[in-house]
């Protein structure tokens, strides 16, 4: 994956992109997959402006993500700047890495895969939710539709093309999830489909 988007230039917009993007379901869809977690503490990769507060309310929560701008709106009072492919954590440092609607971004999803097994304590879980695109050909020639309409719309209207143009391309960087995610060295893998034509994914690693 080449393209980089700046997410410091659409920080303010960001959260209701995502909103829009998801149809209004992106609470309820962390909140399920939080449901997932285990004991206290929880590392939450691209916290982003901290859009997993209110549900991540019970754990001791560790908020990261490389672009300052999101983490000075981030509600989060444990805030560290820091990439998925290089975390600024000793080994075995949390019972949970959590990670919404950011793996899309990654550029280096191996390494960042290898990072998050190293922070994790034996037993602890890898929660991951994201955007793809469905898998019938049909759903997803109309999700492309659709997206590739309100994002270029929006973009044009925020005079934000190229950063909206990168999240609509966003979706098709990496293959389906149920291709492009192993195992690796966690001992088990499960990944679910949710939404509207099933264009979201909740993948739950345990180390
Ligand atoms: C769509 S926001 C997600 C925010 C939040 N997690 C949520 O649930 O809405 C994507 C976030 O991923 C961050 N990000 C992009 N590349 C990243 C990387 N390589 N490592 C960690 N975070 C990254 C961005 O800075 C941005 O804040």
């Amino acid at each position: 994956m080449t393209e980089k988007a700046n997410f410091s230039n659409i920080y303010k917009f960001y959260d209701l992109i995502n909103t829009v993007l998801t149809l209004g379901f992106d609470k309820s869809w962390r909140k399920k997959a939080v449901n997932n977690l285990i004991g206290t503490s929880v590392l939450d990769l691209g916290s982003g402006t901290g859009a997993a507060f209110d549900q991540l309310l019970n754990f001791e929560t560790t908020a990261v993500d490389p672009d300052k701008k999101m983490l000075e709106l981030n509600t989060f009072e444990n805030k560290v700047q820091g990439f998925a492919e290089d975390l600024p954590f000793e080994d075995n440092s949390f019972d949970n890495v959590f990670c919404s609607f950011v793996w899309r971004n990654v550029s280096d999803t191996n390494k960042a895969l290898h990072e998050v097994y190293r922070v994790l304590r034996p037993g602890g879980k890898f929660v991951l939710l994201d955007m793809t695109r469905p898998k019938n050909p049909f759903l997803r020639m109309l999700h492309k539709i659709g997206t590739f309409t309100v994002l270029h719309i929006i973009g044009l209207v925020t005079l934000n093309l190229k950063e909206y143009r990168f999240l609509y391309n966003s979706l098709d960087f990496y293959p389906q999830p149920e291709e492009h995610l192993n195992k690796d060295n966690f001992i088990d893998l499960k990944i679910e489909r949710m939404g509207l034509f099933n264009f979201v994914y909740l993948a739950v690693f345990t180390k």
